[in-house]
């Protein structure tokens, strides 16, 4: 995995290889102010810097610190590096090499919102991640930095662990699965506590902004984007790898920094398998900020870009990706139980070019019926996807409900999609 920067903040000086020392971090970036560590005026400055979710679900992040100060009771901070999204990288990156940064984040936070605990989640298939930070966790622990206690968990690697009340259901010693909400982890969380569960490089940003500002923040990026952003560029680059870019960059600035295409390209996946493919041709003038690619249709989701090359069929990749969706299901709700495994099915089928002649109406049906039934917000990711790579590939979707040849007869795979693990 290589590190590429287009805009340097957060991976400023994490080309070492190995993480970040105490030492090193403190001489980079030093303390920030004791005024500006006020729980006010670092919520305030937070607010100004416009910081919004980098975990997927872009929420404006001081919003969800007053509401969890706001209760008076003692509270509990969650960094989420779960990352449950096979296709990035990113926050395991971030933390291997500079986990100084999040832990910051995760002390400040905790002590503006009136927190008696942080803990750093981090999946166990991280291992650099979960080496950085207890080592971290122990020069901070020696030298008595943080004046709330910090401890590191590490998490199963489904793709569920990561949302947020999954996460404080493991942390409550449940299974990795999302529960029925409200009451939301801000209200009622990790041991009944107001827990705020922030992404691991949210909160790296808000270790930069309590130091530098929310005008310093807003030099990159846009009014409605505004700072930077970690990518994870996979599939058909040159140079595949993690990325910081300003927010808004156009795709095309970001495909150069990655060293251009592998090969000719025909389609982007943006936003990862909560994302959606756009095909090469309309992509490269996209700018990577929340609120651009909301307005193309899309979403950034915890920013990953997949390059797939001409030479991969969409349907197949799309059919492979939906299966996994379908298998990550947490099996709690009925819709997204039966429907993901329905549509899974039919798309496969299509994939496979022995699908009925009413399959693909079916498979548009059984979408409409699965969105907005869940408990969480899984299977109206896997819509969105579906449903991009039903406009996108339309012409291979043609191509094999007519029988004709495939893009790709050797069967060649592109994305990542873990395949579950037997049960011995
Ligand atoms: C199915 C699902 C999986 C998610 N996985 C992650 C994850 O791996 N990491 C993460 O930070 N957020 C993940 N989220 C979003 C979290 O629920 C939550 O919004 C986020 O951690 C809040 O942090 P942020 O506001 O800093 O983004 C996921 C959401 C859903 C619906
Ligand atoms: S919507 Fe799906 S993934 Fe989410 S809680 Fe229900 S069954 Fe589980």
């Amino acid at each position: 995995m290589t590190i590429g920067a287009e805009a340097v903040r957060l991976l400023a000086g994490a080309d070492s290889g190995r993480p970040m020392s105490l030492d090193e971090h403190l001489l980079r970036h030093g303390l920030p102010s004791r005024e500006a560590r006020t729980p006010e005026a670092l919520m305030e400055t937070v607010a100004s810097s416009g910081l919004r979710g980098h975990g997927g679900a872009d929420f404006p992040t001081a919003t969800k610190m007053r509401a969890v100060a706001a209760s008076g009771r003692p509270a509990i901070v969650v960094a989420n590096g779960a990352e449950g999204e096979p296709l990035s990288a990113k926050d395991r990156v971030l933390l291997a090499a500079v986990p100084h940064l999040v832990l910051d984040g995760a002390a400040l936070a905790a002590e503006a919102v009136g927190a008696k605990e942080a803990i750093v989640c981090v999946s166990v298939a991280a291992e650099e991640a979960v080496a950085g930070v207890r080592r971290a966790l122990g020069e901070r622990a020696e030298r008595g930095l943080d004046r709330v206690p910090i401890r590191g968990v590490t998490v199963p690697n489904v793709f569920l662990a990561g949302e947020e009340s999954a996460l404080v259901h493991l942390l409550n010693g449940g299974p990795a699965k999302p529960t029925f909400v409200p009451p939301r982890p801000f209200q009622r969380g990790v041991r009944g506590r107001p827990t705020l569960v922030q992404n691991v490089e949210t909160l790296a940003h808000l270790a930069l902004i309590a130091r530098y500002g929310a005008d310093w923040f807003r030099e990159l990026g846009t009014e409605a984007d505004p700072g930077s952003a970690l990518v994870t560029l996979c599939g058909a680059f040159r140079r595949p790898g993690v990325c910081e870019i300003a927010c808004e960059t156009p795709l095309r600035d970001i495909v150069a920094l990655a060293g251009g295409p592998a090969e000719p390209l025909q389609a982007f996946l943006i936003g990862g398998y909560f994302g959606s493919w756009f095909s090469a041709h309309h992509a490269l003038d996209l700018r990577l900020g929340h609120s651009r690619m909301r307005e193309a249709g899309g979403s950034l989701g915890s920013g990953v870009i997949a390059a797939l090359p001409e030479s991969a069929c969409g349907l197949r990749e799309s059919a492979r990706v939906l299966g996994y969706m379908a298998e990550e299901s947490s099996g709690q709700c009925g819709p997204c139980v039966h429907g993901l495994r329905s549509i899974a099915d039919g798309v496969a089928e299509m994939a496979q070019g022995r699908a009925a002649r009413d399959t693909h109406a079916r498979v548009v049906r059984w979408s409409d019926d699965v969105v907005g039934r869940g408990a969480c917000h899984h299977p109206d990711g896997a819509v969105r996807f579906l449903r991009s790579a039903l406009s996108v590939f339309a012409g291979e979707v043609a191509r094999h409900e007519r029988g004709g040849a495939c893009s790709s007869p050797s069967g060649r795979d592109v994305l990542s999609v873990p395949v579950p693990e037997a049960v011995a």
